[in-house]
């Protein structure tokens, strides 16, 4: 898509895109992601959606427009001058919000200059120095759950995993609720936020201004970001929120992208086997693949100085058949390297080497101790209109 049309396709359709209230009514429209009937399975919506002719496809309800298609998608990501993230990306904007999220919703420079300051600790090298660390906690959970003949998916492995990896990156002991409270704070950028997600979220404040922030290590990432970052480049007003936000993106997210895997490879055996044959090879493979597939964040918002507000639906583009062949398959072994669930452009994930390292380490220990993997009954997706993912996922496995 050139970028000079996708504009003059979303100018054409400005006059129906009303701006948007604080206040969202009851809404039915066909065009409406949010509603409780996509949200189980989205997949068949969104491509009705990419099957329209137009570029960004009008929600006037809702008062946004959104980018389903491939092409449409990482150009709005990429053209981050012209789609700004600095007036919100989630669905309260900023000016509204009285909070901003420090890196996702700032704009150069000051975006530049956040990023800057964390960067050295998130890169794949030295995310790779969590190896050991990383590998050990995977032990612990996959022998455990291989022990017993298996369990609930999400409860025995899926929380626990990032939470204790987050742990021991940042140098800080986050107790089990902080998934709950990073599931909140996703739940309360997404429309229609449900009544208890601010009290729950409220919960995470309490910690981090009590106990929480004050008894992390002194030599873990946590202290260098509240001391500053790196060259000192955060300003003191900014160091709290870009812990906040390291911890509640790195949760929720890293969750699902394991939940989401599991289930995927459980209900598509050929390629669990074909993972079995070489775990070595085929793991990191597995994570592209599962991101593609099923990918754990549902939207992001980009906003033009114009008014207008475009909603990015990664797990949308991710099934675009003009950008991947069967794109409803899952196949392993396919070049998914094209995948927006991590984002794209400056914005781009900061913690997607984290989530590699620990999507790959399971995924491989995974298919080294279990001889099969069964779906039982009783899964249920979670009814997060922000991220995708499941809320229990029992399984069975035998050990090999
Ligand atoms: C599978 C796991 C994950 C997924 C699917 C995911 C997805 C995303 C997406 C879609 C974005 C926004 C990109 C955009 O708007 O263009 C993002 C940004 C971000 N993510 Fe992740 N994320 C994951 C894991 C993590 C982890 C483990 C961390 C931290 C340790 C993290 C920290 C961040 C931060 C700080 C940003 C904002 C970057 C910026 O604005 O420059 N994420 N992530």
């Amino acid at each position: 898509m050139s970028h000079r049309r996708s504009l003059a396709g979303v100018w054409s359709q400005r006059q129906c895109a009303r701006p948007l209230r604080s206040k969202v009514r009851a809404v039915s429209s066909e065009c409406d992601p949010f509603l409780r009937e996509h949200l189980d399975d989205p997949y068949p919506f969104y491509a009705r959606l990419r099957d329209r002719p137009e570029d960004f496809v009008v929600v006037p309800e809702r008062g946004v427009v959104l980018a389903a298609r491939h092409d449409v998608a990482r150009t709005v990501l990429r053209h981050h001058h012209t789609y700004l993230s600095g007036l919100g990306v989630q669905w309260v904007p900023v000016a509204d919000a009285g909070l901003r999220a420090t890196f996702i919703e700032n704009d150069p420079p000051a975006h530049t200059r956040v990023r800057r300051a964390v960067q050295r600790w998130c890169t794949p090298r030295a995310v790779a120095q969590l190896d050991e660390a990383v590998a050990g906690v995977v032990s612990e959970l996959v022998d455990r759950f291989v022990a017993v003949g298996g369990g609930d998916v999400m409860a025995e492995i899926a929380r626990p995993l990032p939470l204790r990896v987050m742990g021991a990156w940042l140098g800080i002991d986050l107790p089990d609720a902080a998934t709950t409270w990073a599931d909140a704070s996703f739940r309360l950028g997404a429309p229609d936020p449900p009544a208890d997600a601010s009290e729950q979220f409220a919960g995470f404040l309490h910690w981090a201004l009590g106990e929480g922030f004050a008894t992390v290590r002194p030599d873990g990432m946590a202290a260098a970001i509240l001391a500053g970052g790196d060259h000192g480049g955060l300003h003191d007003d900014e160091r709290f929120v870009a812990l906040a936000s390291i911890i509640i993106a790195g949760l929720d997210t890293t969750v699902h992208l394991i939940g989401n895997g599991i289930a995927a490879l459980a209900s598509n055996l050929d390629q669990f086997e074909s993972l079995v044959d070489d775990p070595d090879g085929r793991a990191a493979g597995t994570v592209e693949e599962v991101l593609r597939f099923d990918a754990p964040v549902r939207f992001f918002l980009r906003r033009t100085d114009a008014g207008l507000t475009v909603v990015v639906l990664y797990g949308s583009a991710n099934r675009d058949e003009r950008a991947f062949d069967d794109p409803n398959r899952f196949l392993i072994d396919r070049d998914a390297s094209e995948h927006l669930a991590f984002g794209s452009g400056i914005h781009l994930c900061l913690g997607a080497p984290l989530a590699r390292l620990e999507g790959t380490t399971l995924f491989r220990a995974l298919a080294e101790r279990t001889a099969s993997i069964e779906l039982l009954p009783g899964s249920a997706r979670t009814d997060s209109a922000a991220i995708r993912g499941f809320a229990t996922l029992p399984v069975r496995v035998q050990p090999r």
